[in-house]
């Protein structure tokens, strides 16, 4: 995710784009620069936010009439001044701005070193750049064709915006994956990532397609495919209003980044995890395989719902690796004297990267000679930096403050790294490894057909929204996604509730239950589900009200319920993914029943900088 924005027309160009950057910066904003094009190629770049690029550029001449802007969400290459967007190209003819990931960059990057390019930062944009202009210098040809020929041999996703010095009549930009619009005015053209940087200019916009190139002048649109091939540009009216399309149609970030997750876990999955060839690449952990594989303890160190991401692990990681594990909340690990063996590894799982009890109690656990691997969501985070090594989840910014697709993106990560160290030990039966990474692979598709119920669970949710307490009860696996489940209801509906292992319910939180008390099951079809089962009857034997998340066709448990949510089948390793979905969109829509701010709870903050 990041905010691309450019314009070409008569206006003045540079405060067109820098009030666009700042109507994107919710999709990313560790870094932000623009190039201007009057003569000269200017660039203008910094690490921080747009009013940060904006204070350095006060007093400077930046008339222009052609230019490209960019707030970046990092992904390769951690977020500082070097590493912002746009770059240029080793003749400094070309600037570019890009939003994606080039999968297949270290091997281009490879090519161009041996033909003597130089590189100024760890970006696969800057890689991308430098493959176009050599293409342009050997084939002579100009930019636009050499764009086309060089995305040809790309991997992975992008929209690209380009200017050359020697045209500052002409825009150049590409699309595969990620969104590009393009505002049509009279003798001006706009580009950006949503529309909302081009709503108060133009309501005729047209959405580029993948594989699509487009040579902008002010006057003029071409599209055309990599086969050199014109597209008609279809242009169609926005009728959405300002605030609506930076949530892309949503009401909420929160519900947006809900439906986000088929995408965000897909992108996790995307350049890692390759179910036909039957491997998983993760460079990020590589260099400690070995010391994972031959660890007699992981320690799995983090807060909130990045916890229950560590419990759901707890049992993966056990399971496929055979490896003990241990779930430690970071405020408590770090303030006790925890014993820390040569060797242990600590997995810090955060969704910002800067939770400070999270922090601390990492540091002091490589203090203690641990290795840390962290799991991370924001690039060049203070987490991310400490850390030995890790892999990122890739989920985009997540705006909204209860975490939805950072959850199943921490556990799409957590899946694959357990997956691979346990095959590279030889402890996780080939043909087990096999299913399972058909099933990760089948995740996206899935939470797709669980979104789906959005309906039946909105009514769920307006049917249940009185109730003053609650109960989430699951087993296994899905144990720590009952917890989850208890946790967003209890920070977007302010309803208490609480997640416990079915079977403890016994033991004390069953006097609890009467004819008032909600209680939500996790019960998809697992090694554990007939004796979920036999939990749900005690509920209903004592006039508790049985919600229950199961698999399509549990005709079994239906029958227990008052109500049901029934989801595609899963591997129980997988199927958090899954059962976690209905139970972010309970808690959105009981919020949002009884008028509460679902994106900014009461009391809450986004990321815990404090201890
Ligand atoms: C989850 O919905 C909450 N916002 C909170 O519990 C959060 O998970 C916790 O503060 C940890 O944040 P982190 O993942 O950024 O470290
Ligand atoms: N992959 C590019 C980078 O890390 C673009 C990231 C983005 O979409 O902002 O710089």
């Amino acid at each position: 995710m990041c905010g691309i924005v450019a314009y070409i027309g008569p206006r003045e160009a540079y405060p067109i784009i820098l009030k666009g950057l700042k109507r994107l910066e919710y999709r990313g904003y560790d870094s932000a620069g623009i190039a201007l094009l009057n003569g000269g190629l200017k660039v203008y770049k910094k690490k921080g936010k747009v009013a940060d690029l904006e204070e350095t550029l006060q007093g400077i001449d930046l008339h222009a009439n052609i230019g490209i802007g960019h707030t970046r969400w990092a992904t390769h290459g951690e977020p500082n001044d070097r590493n912002a967007h746009p770059h240029t190209s080793a003749s400094g003819k070309l600037a570019m701005i890009h939003n994606g990931i080039i999968e297949n960059y270290n091997q281009l990057k490879q090519e161009l070193l041996n033909k003597g390019y130089k590189f100024t930062s760890d970006t696969d944009t800057e890689v991308l750049l430098n493959f176009i202009e050599e293409i342009q210098t050997q084939n002579n040809c100009p930019l636009e064709e050499a764009v086309r020929i060089a995305l040809k041999r790309i991997v992975g996703a992008y929209v690209i915006v380009l200017i050359e010095k020697d045209h500052p009549d002409t825009l150049i930009a590409a699309r595969k994956g990620s969104p590009l619009v393009i505002g049509i005015g009279k003798n001006e053209h706009f580009l950006a990532s949503d529309a909302s940087p081009i709503i108060e200019y133009t309501k005729e916009v047209v959405y580029v397609n993948d594989y699509e190139v487009a040579i902008i002048k002010p006057d003029e649109l071409i599209l055309k495919n990599l086969g050199n091939e014109r597209q008609t540009p279809y242009i169609t009216k926005l009728d959405m209003e300002l605030a609506a399309i930076e949530k892309g149609g949503y009401d909420h970030f929160m519900l947006k980044e809900i439906f986000e997750q088929p995408q965000t876990v897909y992108d996790c999955l995307r350049g890692r995890l390759d179910a036909q060839a039957g491997t998983i690449t993760m460079s990020g952990i590589q260099k400690y395989a070995e010391q994972i594989m031959n660890a007699k303890r992981i320690v799995m160190v983090a807060c909130g719902t990045s916890w229950h991401a560590g419990l759901v692990a707890e049992y993966i990681f056990e399971e496929l690796c055979r490896i003990n594990v241990e779930v430690e909340y970071a405020s408590e690990f770090r303030y006790r004297n925890p014993v820390i063996n040569k060797g242990d590894v600590i997995i810090a799982i955060s969704q910002s990267g800067e939770t400070a009890d999270t922090l601390v109690a990492i540091e002091n656990a490589k203090s203690k000679g641990a290795i840390i691997l962290g799991v991370v969501n924001v690039v060049g985070s203070s987490i991310a930096r400490i850390s030995d090594a890790g892999a990122y989840t890739h989920a985009g910014p997540e705006i909204g403050v209860a975490s939805t697709k950072a959850f199943t993106a921490q556990l799409a990560v957590l899946t694959m790294i357990a997956l691979k160290i346990g095959h590279d030990k030889g402890v996780l039966d080939h043909d087990r490894y096999m299913h399972l990474l058909n099933e990760l692979d089948a995740i996206p598709a899935k939470i797709e057909k669980v979104l789906n119920l959005n309906d039946h669970i909105k009514a769920l949710a307006e049917k249940y929204s009185d109730a003053t307490s609650s109960l989430y009860l699951g087993r296994g696996y899905n144990f720590p996604v009952a917890l989850e489940g208890a946790l967003k209801l209890k920070e977007i509906s302010y309803i208490h509730a609480e997640g416990y292992p079915a079977a403890e319910m016994k033991h004390g939180p069953i006097a609890l239950v009467d004819d008032q008390l909600p209680v939500i099951f996790v019960a998809t079809r697992d090694s554990y589900h007939e004796k979920v089962m036999s939990n749900m009857q005690e509920i209903k034997a004592r006039k508790g009200k049985v919600i229950a998340v199961i698999n399509e066709g549990d005709e079994q448990s239906a029958a227990l319920a008052d109500d049901t949510i029934m989801i595609p089948e899963a591997d129980e390793i997988v199927a958090p993914m899954l059962s976690v979905i209905p139970l972010q969109l309970l808690a959105y829509y009981i919020g949002l029943h009884k008028g509460l701010d679902v994106d900014k709870p009461r009391n809450l903050a986004k990321s815990v900088t404090v201890e």
